[in-house]
């Protein structure tokens, strides 16, 4: 395993040296023999989520050697339309942070979001007042920005929540995902870190998420890799250098599934020291994401909400959205197969709800619920 993601990081940084080049033959080369190395490993992973992570890896750089057979093929003239959009956007201001990270301005707001009251509460308090009146939080000594865990299980709202207090606050949204970090930064990753954090200090406010964090900040001890040795510390002394009280502010969102799995040390005071728990929808909640989802949609007059809301119980919003789609998909394939068009049916909707099981499972649940008792 050592070996191997040794030779890996060669392949992967002369193919990423070559490409910031301009050679563009070359970095294609070295992309794929990266690529093909991170396949073997996940073929020999020890875990399902390490084989992901792994398989993750080799289609980012499959990505990277297919946009640099295009480079080499238009005479490096065809910067990819993602990226050239990205900067006009930004007025290139010569950031070459744009290729690996999004930087984005959300639209959704904490309203947008169903239920959850008391994490929007919550997030208030610690993020959103202290913005909105600084002269009284400095006379309270209220510090503004710092770091947030958002913890629990898939589809629950944790992305949508990162994308919300940016657009409450008015912040910059810096997104980046570890499996881009990992396999873009191999070779580079303090300076790329810093980098990160030098853009988001740019703006009057900004809003750096970082999704699945237990990807780049794992127990210590459970990865052996040496990017990952460099990573962590590097992301703590960064999260730690946050300046609170000045007029610029910066705020760390981590968001995760599997909190157990997150190193000790980026949970102390000073670094992600406000853990939210992110639970179910409870029934009000699952009545909004109904609305929600339902709305703008044509529904039979025997469909009940209130019925349905029961009977989701235990469903995520994630779930829930997902059955609304199904449903929908249900009159709109007999109508296109020539039969009236008719309004979505409660039997449609029972249809696909028998056929779902609640993605979460209990087992997890109580995880989480331990995680959260054990943190007290
Ligand atoms: N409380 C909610 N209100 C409205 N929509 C929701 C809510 N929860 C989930 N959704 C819907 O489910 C989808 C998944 O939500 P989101 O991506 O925020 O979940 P997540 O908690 O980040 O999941 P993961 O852990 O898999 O990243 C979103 O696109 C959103 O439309
Ligand atoms: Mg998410």
């Amino acid at each position: 395993m050592a070996v191997s993601f040794g030779i890996f990081e060669r392949l992967k940084g002369k193919g990423v040296a070559a490409y910031k080049k301009g050679d563009y033959l070359t970095a294609k080369t070295y992309l794929v023999d990266a690529a093909e190395c991170m396949v073997d490993m996940a073929e020999t992973a020890k875990t399902p989520e390490a084989k992901r992570q792994h398989e993750e890896l080799a289609a980012e750089l499959i990505d990277l050697a297919k946009d640099s057979d295009r480079m080499h093929r238009s005479g490096g003239k065809g910067r990819r339309p993602g990226v050239a959009r990205q900067r006009e956007r930004e007025g290139d201001s010569g950031a070459d942070v744009a290729d690996w990270i999004v930087k984005d301005k959300p639209t959704i707001g904490f309203d947008d979001i169903a239920g959850l009251d008391d994490v929007k509460e919550d997030i208030r308090l610690k993020m959103i007042y202290p913005f909105a009146h600084p002269e009284l939080a400095r006379q309270y000594g209220i510090s503004t920005g710092g770091g947030v865990l958002l913890y629990g299980a898939p589809g629950t709202g944790k992305t949508m929540i990162a994308k919300a207090i940016a657009h409450e606050i008015e912040a910059t949204f810096f997104v980046v995902s570890p499996a881009q970090m990992l396999s873009k930064w191999v070779g580079e990753a303090e300076q790329n870190i810093r980098k990160l954090f030098e853009a988001a200090k740019s703006e009057p406010t900004s809003v750096i998420f970082l999704d699945e964090i237990e990807a780049l900040v794992p127990k210590r001890k459970s990865d052996s890799s040496t990017v990952m040795q460099r990573v962590v510390p590097q992301i703590l002394q960064e999260l730690e250098g946050f300046d609170r009280t000045g007029d610029r502010a910066l705020l760390f969102v981590g968001a995760t599934n599997k909190p157990w799995m997150l190193d000790e040390a980026i949970l102390r005071p000073g670094r992600l020291d406000a853990r939210i728990y992110v639970g179910l929808p409870d029934a009000p909640a699952r009545f909004r994401l109904l609305e929600i989802y339902f709305g703008g949609r044509p529904l039979a007059e025997d469909v009940d909400f209130g019925e349905l809301c029961d009977r989701l119980d235990r469903y995520s919003g994630a779930d829930i959205k997902n059955i609304a789609h199904r449903a929908a998909q249900l009159p709109f394939m007999e109508a296109i197969a020539g039969k009236d068009a008719r309004p979505i049916s409660r039997q449609d909707i029972m249809t696909v709800v028998e056929a779902t099981r609640p993605s979460v499972n209990p087992a997890d649940l109580i995880r989480y619920e331990k995680f959260t008792e054990g943190r007290k």
